[in-house]
């Protein structure tokens, strides 16, 4: 819009004459005078309109919060004794010339002048558009892109990583969660599935010649919900070639001191270098392998980050839980990985199993698991004995790894990565209670896309083309 100006920009602009452009926040009629708080992606400014503006004073006592409108106005500086301190435009105040509506506004059916901790989250999420609007979730979601600009900026600048996109359009990638299926038109009766991650795509890239590729990555997982699970969140995907797990770990922990101390100044991290729990010793002393070591748990401001590293590489099988597992053994993280260097040869030869340990590491912050990653097996073999170990054969492995295989059989350096949960970060970084706050458009509780209405059912003619038949 031609001369409008952003709203945080109007105290650089006292005694001129501007045009904003944005949303009525609240207002205020004192019957000579209305005032109203207006809006944009920058800031509030408080507006008034003057007795001695006829036709303004009138247009004014008819618009209501949410009406989206373009303002003309003269920047003045407020007296003494109404400054604010400390709020943005809290020394100055917008004196209307001219309203023009772009837009009316029903009446909002959820209240956006609170944090909106108080409304059911089945309104907020069904009216997620207007939800969005409020103070806190405006912050919440440009704030993440802040720290994934960050991101891309520390890799590629710093850490001549490239972003990479891998496709939606996938295959199964064995991440031990159940997958959501896309059925195939053109081949019916075959199916694609949504990535549970990148994993093989990203290792296949190191096959590439890539060396070092990350990405923002959309992973879909159909698993039960949790405060922080979703069946579709982001991670920060990537895998480097030529490195051991020192390298990976320590890029990772200088790019999260980076992100605390650069975007969340506020904060405390609790121990740098971040301690190294092995499994085992977080299992006898915390219970779990996430443990919430903050010294002060009442503290908003203090981040305890850890790693737990040398984890099993096998458990036994839960056959109820581990979908398809169908051997003794199964996977603790991954069936990438690679056991540690000591472990090796008993990884080929399948013996000594419950002990053997896998260079898989995982992130932890206050409680929460918010990355994990390992070194790859790049060599044949290796992958071959690890899918021995779960009972499948290794014919049944060569039919449907074979594109893995393959790469491995022709010239893959050794390669290792991680993955961070980013929504589970900036969660944490945001003081929120779940990752639905630091999501635009997150699924409820039962999955469900409660704005759009989905999952939805398919009409006749679309299943037809599919040909799939429903089933009572
Ligand atoms: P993993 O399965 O541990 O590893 O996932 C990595 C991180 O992603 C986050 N996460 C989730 N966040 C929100 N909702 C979910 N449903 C969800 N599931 C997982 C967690 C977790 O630590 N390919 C490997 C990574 C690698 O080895 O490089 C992987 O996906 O914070």
């Amino acid at each position: 819009m031609k001369n409008r100006i952003y709203i945080k920009d109007l105290k650089e602009n006292i005694g001129k004459e501007v045009i904003i452009a944005g949303w009525v926040d609240v207002r205020r009629d004192q019957g000579k005078m209305v005032f109203f708080d207006m809006r944009d992606m920058t800031g509030k400014v408080q507006a008034v309109a003057l007795p001695n503006k006829t036709e303004v004073i009138e247009k004014a006592k008819e618009i209501r919060p949410e009406w989206v409108l373009k303002i003309s106005g003269i920047v003045n500086k407020r007296p003494d004794k109404n400054i604010k301190e400390g709020v943005l435009n809290g020394e100055v105040e917008l004196e209307v010339t001219g309203i023009d509506v772009f837009n009316k506004a029903e009446t909002s059916p959820i209240d956006l002048t609170t944090e909106g901790y108080e409304i059911g989250e089945e309104h907020r999420l069904k009216y997620r558009y207007l939800d969005l609007r409020r103070t806190r979730m405006q912050k919440n979601i440009r704030n993440r892109n802040k720290v994934a600009k960050l991101i891309r900026d520390y890799l590629i600048e710093k850490e001549n990583f490239i972003e990479i996109e891998t496709p939606i359009l996938s295959k199964s990638t064995a991440e031990g969660a159940r997958d959501f299926i896309v059925p195939s038109r053109l081949d019916q009766g075959k199916f694609y599935a949504l990535p549970q991650a990148p994993q093989q795509y990203k290792q296949l890239l190191m096959a590439s010649g890539m060396e070092k590729y990350f990405q923002m990555a959309k992973c879909m997982r159909d698993e039960d919900l949790r405060g922080d699970r979703q069946p579709e969140f982001t991670q920060l995907d990537m895998e480097m070639s030529f490195v051991d797990r020192e390298d990976v770990m320590s890029l990772n922990e200088n790019l999260l001191i980076e992100i605390v101390q650069k975007l969340y100044p506020e904060k405390t991290i609790q121990e740098i270098p971040f301690p190294r729990i092995t499994y085992k010793d977080a299992m006898e002393k915390y219970g779990n392998d996430r443990p919430d070591l903050r010294k002060d748990k009442d503290d908003k401001n203090l981040l305890a980050f850890c790693w737990i590293i040398d984890f099993p590489f096998f458990e036994k099988t839960d056959k109820d839980n581990n979908v398809g597992a169908e051997g003794e053994w199964t996977f603790t993280h991954n069936p990438f990985s690679a056991a540690q260097p000591e472990y090796h040869e008993d990884l080929l030869n399948k013996k000594n199993i419950p002990n053997i340990l896998t260079n898989q590491y995982d992130i932890v912050l206050n409680g929460y698991e918010i990355g994990g990653g390992s070194i790859r097996n790049h060599q044949p073999e290796a992958l071959l004995a690890v899918y021995e170990i779960m009972g499948v054969k290794k014919e049944e492995v060569e039919k449907n790894l074979f594109y893995m295989l393959e790469a491995f059989r022709s010239g893959t350096p050794p390669h290792g990565g991680i993955a961070w949960g980013f929504d589970r970060l900036m969660m944490l970084l945001e003081n929120e209670p779940n990752i639905r706050e630091v999501m635009a458009f997150p699924k409820n509780g039962e999955g469900k896309d409660l704005m759009m209405n989905s999952p939805s059912e398919l009409g006749s003619k679309q299943l037809k083309e599919l040909g799939i038949k429903l089933e009572k």
